[in-house]
């Protein structure tokens, strides 16, 4: 296991024990903390647990494939509860995600979700969103007209993920690693983002969609409790 596995793996493994019981229909999420709630999933599964699953990307498909997990479309079920990691929690539990490539898939599992549950290690706790640049998944044909966009209204520092070799998402698009600083306002970033023609989806989930936060720290595993929102 890598350094840090124990803890992505605990806090993996409490979330599908907390929240998944046997004919749930649960989204997975993309990416090294997700993992191990796929893992989790397949020990379930392989002990005779009814569980399907609508994966997040690509990746989160095939490994459910290599552990005999039965996979649904999206949108052919209901979800009863989607678990997936995240790149940044903020106080508000607000995130950033996207960090692997696959928010598009991931915020479309989340939303459609009753129960949407965040799994992370401590040093993804923030305050405020912004010091992990955000992703933007872009039509290719749109790229530098998107950049020129958020570069020019919108303030921001942009790399194109991957560089010379350009990232392609699981939907055919390039991403854009956009570094905002502190963002004060992540329900209104993400709309005037998405407001750009071109621009297909953002890392910026809103706070209302975080149903729990499991956290997996050296002295145990804990749930936050719920902040209060204005
Ligand atoms: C993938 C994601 C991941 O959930 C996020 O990047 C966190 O990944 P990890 O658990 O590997 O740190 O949003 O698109």
């Amino acid at each position: 296991m890598a350094v840090g596995d124990d803890l992505k793996r605990a806090a993996g493994f409490a979330a599908v024990d907390r929240y998944v019981r046997a004919g749930t229909c649960i989204g997975l999420g993309t990416g090294t903390t997700a993992h191990w709630a796929i893992v989790r999933v397949g020990e379930r599964v392989a002990a005779g647990e009814e569980i399907v699953a609508v994966p997040t990307s690509e990746a989160t498909a095939a490994l459910c494939r290599e552990l005999r997990i039965p996979l649904a479309a999206f949108g052919a079920r209901a979800i009863d509860v989607a678990i997936d990691g995240a790149d940044e929690v903020a106080a508000d539990w607000s995130l950033t995600k996207g960090g692997g490539g696959a928010m598009f898939r991931e915020k479309a599992v989340a939303l459609a979700a009753r129960t949407f549950v965040v799994i992370v290690t401590p040093e993804k706790l923030v305050d405020r969103l912004g010091a992990f640049p955000t992703p933007v998944e872009v039509v290719p044909y749109a790229l530098p007209y998107v950049e020129r966009e958020i570069a020019t209204h919108l303030g921001a520092t942009i790399a194109r993920r991957g560089g010379e070799t350009p990232y392609v998402t699981d939907n055919g698009n390039a991403l854009l690693d956009c570094a905002f600083g502190l963002i004060a306002d992540p329900v209104g970033l993400d709309r005037a983002l998405r407001d750009i023609h071109g621009v297909v989806a953002t890392g910026l989930f809103a706070s209302s969609l975080t149903a729990a936060v499991i956290v997996a720290a050296p002295d145990g595993v804990r749930e936050l409790q719920k902040p209060e929102l204005d």
